[in-house]
């Protein structure tokens, strides 16, 4: 699998692919994440990170809490996805960052920007969500389903198509099924997209994703395939077996 400086000449970059046991997954995956936002701080501008929602970010978001070199005061939060859910319902990936992380660091509470994706006016809540996100986001943490999605871009639905609107609600598969999303062209603009895969079950999506450049309707997850993989051995065993 090629990674820096391992692109194929004519071919486009290959995407980064980095495997941790168990043990070690957090805090390695912590301490790339930092590297980065570190990286971008140092750009001297605010820094923004969009996070991941799903249960594999946890352990990654205490340790990233830990660290103590992030320049938080100068860190700007946003979320790849929501569920539509209140900000307090155990579902909520919001909730999720907070008790793992936002509620561990001093990052300024008028810079977290939550996803509304609970109220009833969930196009216009997608709008102005839209005109908070940078033009870039120089970090974005994603996950990966079993079928292929990240964010909420579940396969075959139409916001995998969008190429001008930056969020969108949705209506997906996946519980809780009201969701909103950012779109493939924030995920196009992402300065660093990381990627967080842990499990047997997302070995097949990985594969799939990791393994073709077209057609990210079908598997979403495609999207994110300049970005670093983060995998567990187990998310790594479809790429692994296809190398042997
Ligand atoms: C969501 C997530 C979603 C998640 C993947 C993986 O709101 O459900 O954003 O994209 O990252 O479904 O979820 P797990 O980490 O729980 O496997």
């Amino acid at each position: 699998m090629t990674g820096p400086g391992g692109a194929v000449p004519g071919k486009s970059r290959g995407p980064e692919v980095v495997v941790l046991d168990g043990d070690a997954y957090a805090d390695a995956a912590a301490a790339r994440i930092g590297d980065a936002l570190r990286a971008a701080a140092r750009e001297g501008r605010p820094v923004s990170l969009a996070l991941a929602g799903g249960t594999t970010p946890r352990p990654v978001y205490r340790a990233l809490a830990r660290d103590e070199e992030i320049a938080w005061d100068r860190t700007a939060i946003f979320f790849g996805d929501e569920r539509g859910v209140p900000p307090d319902h155990p579902e909520s990936n919001y909730r999720m960052a907070r008790e793992t992380l936002l509620d561990a660091v001093p990052v300024d509470s008028g810079k977290i920007h939550r996803m509304e994706a609970e109220r009833p006016d969930r196009e216009r809540a997608a709008e102005e969500y839209e005109g908070l996100l940078p033009e870039a986001l120089d970090v974005l943490l994603l996950g990966i389903g079993p079928e292929g999605h990240t964010a909420s871009l579940f396969p075959g639905q139409e916001a995998v198509r969008e190429e001008h609107r930056r969020v969108l609600p949705v209506d997906g598969p996946k519980e809780p099924s009201r969701r909103m999303t950012v779109t493939p062209p924030v995920l196009r603009s992402a300065r660093r997209i990381f990627v967080l895969a842990r499990g047997a079950e997302k070995a097949r999506a990985v594969s799939a994703a990791l393994a073709e450049e077209t057609d990210p309707v079908s598997c979403p997850a495609r999207l994110a395939r300049g970005g670093v993989w983060i995998l567990d051995p187990d998310a790594h065993s479809g790429l692994a077996g296809a190398s042997s």
